[in-house]
Parts: C-alpha cells; sequence; structure tokens
C-alpha cells in the first residue's frame, strides 16, 4: 500500500491551487453574490486543461487518471465549490459518458471539443417529478425518420444556459419503465430548446443550475448515445463516476473552511489569548483535520478503485456520503469559531456553509448513497 501521491500528482495539485488563488479567489465572493457565471475562468481552465481531465488525449484531453480528477476539482472547490461544480459536470456527467458509450464520430465531433475546453457540457437527468426516483421519466423521444422529437422539461441541468451539448435522458418506450430511457446528446443551437429560469440557489450560484424545456425539438439520430432502451444505465454508470468527483468538491470545500477557521482562531484574541489556545477550538480543530482527511482518503481510493478498473460503485458512493457530510460538518464549525463574523459576507465560511448543503444532495442524496451502499452489500 503506498499512500504517497506521485510527483505529477504533486505538480498538479500546486498548479490548480496557484491558478485557483490567483485568479478565482479575489472574484469568489462577488460572482456568489451576484450570480455571475465566471466565463472568463471557465475558459481559462479548458485552456489548463482542467475540463477533461482524464479524457486520453487523441479526444482533447489531459489525459490523466481519476485520481488527477479528484485533485483538480478539489484543488478548485478549496476555493470556489462553484467552479468545482461546473468543471465535474463537464468531466465526468458529460465527457466520461461519451468516453464510454459514444461512436468515434460521437467522440471526434463532441468529445473533443468538450475535454478540450473549447465547448461545455451539461448533464439533464432531474426532472419536476424525477428527482431519486430517477427512473420517473417524462420528457419523451419519439423517432421520426433519421430524427428523434423531444418533448418535456428538465431540472436542475447545471451549466445549462451556457452549455453546447447536453446529455440527455429521455423516455423512447414508457411501457418499458427504466428499460424504456434513452441517452441523447442534444445541441443546444438548434431550435427547440430553451432555458425556462436559472435557479435562484443557496450556494454554488456563480455555477448556474437550469429549468430547460423542450418543445418538438429534432434531434439527428447519430446524436443518440447508446442503444434505444440504454439510457438508464447509462445514467447510473455516469453518476458512479461523478459522485467521486462531488466527494472531492466536498472534500475542497471542508478543506478551505477548515483553513480559514484554522487562521482565524491562531490570530482572533478572547480573554487574553488567541482562541485556538482554548481546548474547545483545539479540539474542534482536530476533529475538522481528521474527518477531511477520512474524507481526502476515502475519495482517492474510489478514484484509484476506478483507475485501476476494480467495482467502485460503493467506493464512490462511500466517498460522496462521508466527504458531503464532512463538508457540512466542518464548514458549520468553522463558523462557530468565527463568532458573529462567520456570519457575516466579510469572511469566506459563510460561503463554504452554503456551498457544502449542496454536496448532501445532487449526483444523488445522502439517502440515495446509503441505499446504493447497502444494495451493494447485500449482492
Ligand atoms: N450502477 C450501474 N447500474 C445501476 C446502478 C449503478 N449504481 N444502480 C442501478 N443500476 C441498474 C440496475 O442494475 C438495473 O439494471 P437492469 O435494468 O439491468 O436490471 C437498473 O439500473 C435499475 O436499477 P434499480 O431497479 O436498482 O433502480 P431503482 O429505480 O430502484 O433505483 C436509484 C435506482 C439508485 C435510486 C437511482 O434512481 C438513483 O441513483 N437515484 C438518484 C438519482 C441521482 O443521483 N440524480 C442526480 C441527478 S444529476 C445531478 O445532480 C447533476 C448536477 O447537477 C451536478
Amino acid at each position: 500500500m503506498d499512500f504517497a501521491p506521485t510527483k505529477d500528482h504533486e505538480l498538479l495539485r500546486e498548479t490548480v491551487r496557484s491558478w485557483a488563488e490567483k485568479e478565482a479567489r479575489p472574484t469568489a465572493a462577488a460572482r456568489d453574490e451576484a450570480m455571475e457565471w465566471p466565463a472568463d475562468l471557465v475558459r481559462q481552465m479548458g485552456e489548463l486543461g482542467l475540463m477533461g481531465v482524464a479524457v486520453p488525449e487523441e479526444y482533447g484531453g489531459a489525459g490523466l487518471d481519476y485520481i488527477a480528477y479528484a485533485i483538480v476539482i478539489e484543488e478548485l472547490s478549496r476555493v470556489d465549490a462553484s467552479l468545482g461544480v461546473i468543471a465535474s459536470v463537464n468531466n465526468s456527467l458529460v465527457c466520461y459518458g461519451l468516453q464510454q458509450f459514444g461512436t468515434e464520430q460521437q467522440k471526434r465531433e463532441l468529445l473533443t471539443p468538450l475535454a478540450s475546453g473549447r465547448a461545455l457540457g451539461a448533464f439533464s437527468l432531474s426532472e419536476p417529478g424525477a428527482g431519486s426516483d430517477a427512473a420517473a421519466q417524462r420528457t419523451t423521444a419519439v423517432r421520426d425518420g433519421d430524427h428523434y422529437i423531444i418533448n418535456g422539461v428538465k431540472n436542475w441541468v447545471t451549466n445549462g444556459d451556457h452549455a453546447d451539448t447536453i446529455l440527455l435522458m429521455a423516455m423512447t418506450d414508457p411501457a418499458k419503465g427504466h428499460r424504456g430511457i434513452t441517452a441523447f446528446l442534444v445541441d443546444t443551437h438548434a431550435p427547440g430548446c430553451s432555458v425556462v429560469k436559472v435557479e435562484h440557489k443557496l450556494g454554488i450560484r456563480s455555477a448556474h443550475s437550469c429549468q430547460m424545456a423542450y418543445d418538438n425539438y429534432r434531434l439527428p439520430a447519430w446524436r443518440r448515445l447508446g442503444e434505444e432502451g440504454q439510457g438508464f444505465k447509462i445514467a447510473m454508470t455516469i453518476l458512479n463516476a461523478g459522485r467521486i468527483g462531488i466527494a472531492a468538491q466536498a472534500v475542497g470545500i471542508a478543506q478551505g473552511a477548515y483553513e480559514a477557521a484554522l487562521a482565524y482562531a491562531k490570530v482572533r484574541e478572547q480573554f487574553s489569548q488567541p482562541i485556538i489556545e482554548f481546548q474547545a477550538v483545539g479540539f474542534t480543530l482536530a476533529d475538522m483535520a481528521t474527518r477531511i482527511k477520512a474524507a481526502r482518503l476515502l475519495t482517492y481510493e474510489a478514484a484509484w478503485r476506478k483507475d485501476q478498473q476494480l467495482d467502485y460503485i460503493a467506493a464512490a458512493s462511500m466517498a460522496k456520503l462521508f466527504a458531503s457530510e464532512t463538508a457540512m460538518w466542518v464548514a458549520t464549525k468553522a463558523v462557530q469559531i468565527h463568532g458573529s463574523n462567520g456570519y457575516s459576507k466579510e469572511y469566506p465560511v459563510e460561503r463554504f456553509f452554503r456551498d457544502a448543503k449542496i454536496t448532501e444532495i445532487y449526483e444523488g442524496t445522502s439517502e440515495i448513497q446509503r441505499l446504493v451502499i447497502a444494495r451493494e452489500l447485500a449482492k
């Protein structure tokens, strides 16, 4: 067993960390407040190879492994969790799906621009009536010659209003239940696909989550991903990998909140001493550091299992479950250590606190992660 990071992984961490500190940190709070889409930062992330970290170089990616991908999402989220999810959706929910299930034409025409940052991807499974019960799809896709006609409404489409390609799930045969779901690669620039609204959210506000509508949207059949009826399996396979990304995002949020609390506790004086010298504060910081380390190890182990082509369904769900609950716990404690200042937008911990919550919800709630883990244990 080797716990030492490779030189390449360490170099990658330093590169992403210093980029995020220099380019993203100064504007993170203001972008969050204004719900401002970070167009220039997304462009820079593409140029740095952060939008297709684990995609082979022949398809425009950086050709690295999934541990590298986890490090990238962690370091982005340590500074700005909105950047973490924008990159995570493109990397693991769209590029990975195309890599696994795409035809050569789809890889050349769609994956390559997405992985190299020349285009942006979004993933569209959730609907007003299909959240945890992802199979309850109402959006329909009806074959019409060499096209499909798509109608329906999709919710919580991260990156939706800026995406070029959306990996969309729709019902092609409702009688077959989850086996009647098919995956498609939507061209958002074609008529019939529109953004209904951008959600006003508690956190990750600089990343946009949209409700989107399809009104007799005509999609050429070559843009179907996989076979008809394979869509639910494709969505689940993609989410297994995506959950490693959200676990990494949660580790990054927790790390950012912890570092802010540690720095504050060293300089804030009460009762004539820095508050870190009070055992209650010191012990809290000790618990934060310990839980973050455990969450990071679970996340890297899930990524490592994926890299080794071992089964990683339970490992990814365990990492996502534990890391997201760690992020929420650590961010709550970080606010507490800051006292009233933690409740103010003058300090970064209130943003980490708001951002942490979503990691317990999207890409499968904590309850769904427990369900997935329990089912894997029972196998
Ligand atoms: N990996 C691979 N295949 C899986 C799977 C997994 N983790 N889970 C289920 N499957 C397969 C099953 O093997 C089964 O296959 P067959 O058709 O061959 O039998 C099929 O899928 C149906 O499985 P179930 O009967 O277990 O399905 P279910 O409906 O009882 O439960 C669920 C499935 C686990 C609850 C699933 O619906 C789920 O994961 N729900 C959560 C949805 C989710 O994570 N949404 C996130 C939205 S995307 C998002 O958040 C993006 C963003 O903004 C960042």
